[in-house]
């Protein structure tokens, strides 16, 4: 497809979500009517930017179906967030959403490098969480043998990737690396496993992340990106054969970035909060959806008419503010990375400090590093991060295996700072 077919197919498909959502959802209808819009009013693509955004306490409100567009019989599966703070946010689809999303995740295993006929490991969590489910359909689409594992018993992963000798595996990139850790204590090289390629999301992830496991497991590690209020896993998906960050899937996802504190839309290129309208989606429409995450778009590479996103940065809400400075866990993975004698395994324990707040990186040191090795090693990390956040930190090195293991996604961040 040309850019200007799909600049097309793009507009039809949001003037028909703008009316469906407008007709089928109280909530979208007074919103648009409180803001002084009406779908007859999106003419061209930029007219979007005059509908109001939405957000997951929007979700939250209308907790649990009120933002369904068809009738309740009409939705085939549901799926719901966490909800680690509150109330979960439940998203639905119809039979015809789950044929989509299908479409989409079978698309991204393709670009990821997967190929019908391979055996797919799949060890996203399955449940509640779409990244399980999510994935299993594309796999089934694309005609890959699934294996269906979900996520956690470790020693069990290594057995079945060992036995059934899977060329994909797909998980978040904190829960490879345990598995990674699981090959080395059994004794195998996870080098000499029968895995290509590793589709990876669910968390940030670094480029020093993905050398660390590529080196370690000899496979490609791309990234996967998605979430659940715009559909689940396969909203984006970046290109073995480039790995320079995700294409979003634009006939069925219109991505904007906008300024995260005021809400203006910001120019291609230029990095800011990203939003989401579906184009597609019958049981839940959801309209400028404010994600949180941060990253900016560029122009398609390996697939030419699909804009790409940068890798995520971090997450507004993931962004600590160290005595005035803006810090993203990212950041501190890629000092963490480069050091040597170091494992990849860290955790950030935010605490109060009389009248300030103080971070430790607590990382743990490799087994083969000598113990002298880790006060330099300590001070290193220091350093990295006055020099490059510009924040003085404490670091604390540990012993090997003693922080705890990521066996889906992974909480870096320890808040024991006092309520003030
Ligand atoms: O995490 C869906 C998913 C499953 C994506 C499996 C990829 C693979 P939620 O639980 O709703 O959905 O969480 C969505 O996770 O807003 C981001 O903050 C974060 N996230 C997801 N993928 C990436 C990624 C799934 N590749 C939230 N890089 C999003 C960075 C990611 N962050």
């Amino acid at each position: 497809m040309s850019t200007d077919e799909l600049r097309a197919l793009q507009l039809e498909r949001l003037q028909w979500t703008l009316r469906h959502a407008y007709t089928g959802v109280p909530f979208y209808r007074e919103r648009f009517d409180a803001a002084g819009v009406h779908p007859d009013d999106c003419r061209e693509l930029s007219d979007l930017a005059r509908f109001p955004m939405t957000s997951k306490a929007d979700l939250r409100d209308n907790y649990p179906f009120g933002m369904f567009a068809v009738p309740r019989e009409q939705v085939a599966r549901v799926h719901a967030s966490s909800g680690t703070t509150g109330r979960p946010t439940v998203v639905g689809y119809t039979a015809r959403d789950i044929e989509t999303w299908a479409t989409v995740m079978a698309r991204s295993i393709r670009a990821a490098g997967g190929r019908p006929g391979q055996i797919l490991h799949n060890a996203y969590g399955y449940g509640l969480f779409t990244g399980g489910l999510g994935a299993h359909y594309g796999a089934e689409k694309l005609g890959c043998t699934v294996v269906p594992v979900s996520g956690g018993m470790t020693p069990r992963q290594v057995q079945l990737i060992q036995d059934f000798g899977p060329q994909i595996i797909m998980l978040t990139p904190s829960y490879l690396l345990t598995i990674i850790d699981e090959f080395e204590r059994q004794g195998i090289d996870p080098r000499s496993s029968s895995l290509k390629v590793g589709i990876l999301g669910a968390e940030p992830w670094t480029e020093q992340m993905r050398a660390e496991i590529e080196g370690r497991m000899g496979i490609h590690a791309v990234d996967i990106y998605g979430l659940s209020e715009v559909m689940g896993p396969g909203v984006s998906q970046e290109c073995v054969e480039t790995k320079d960050g995700l294409h979003v899937w634009e006939d069925h996802f219109l991505p904007e970035v906008v300024d995260p504190l005021d809400g203006t839309p910001l120019a291609d290129g230029e990095e800011g909060e990203l939003l989401f309208t579906s184009l597609t989606k019958e049981a839940l429409p959801i309209i400028r959806y404010r994600t949180r995450d941060l990253t900016r778009l560029l122009p398609g590479t390996a697939r030419p008419a699909m804009r790409r996103m940068q890798k995520i940065t971090g997450r507004s809400d993931d962004m600590i503010i160290l005595r005035g400075v803006n810090l993203f866990p990212t950041q501190i993975e890629e000092i963490v990375l480069r050091a040597p004698g170091l494992a990849p395994h860290f955790q950030l324990v935010l605490s109060t400090r009389g009248r300030m707040d103080a971070l430790t990186v607590r990382v743990e040191s490799r087994a083969d590093t000598p113990a002298d090795r880790h006060g330099p090693a300590a001070a290193e990390i220091v350093r990295g991060v006055k020099e490059t956040i510009g924040v003085s930190v404490e670091c604390e090195i540990v012993p090997p295996a003693t922080l705890e293991r990521s066996v889906g996604k992974l909480q870096r961040l320890k808040d024991l700072r006092q309520a003030r």
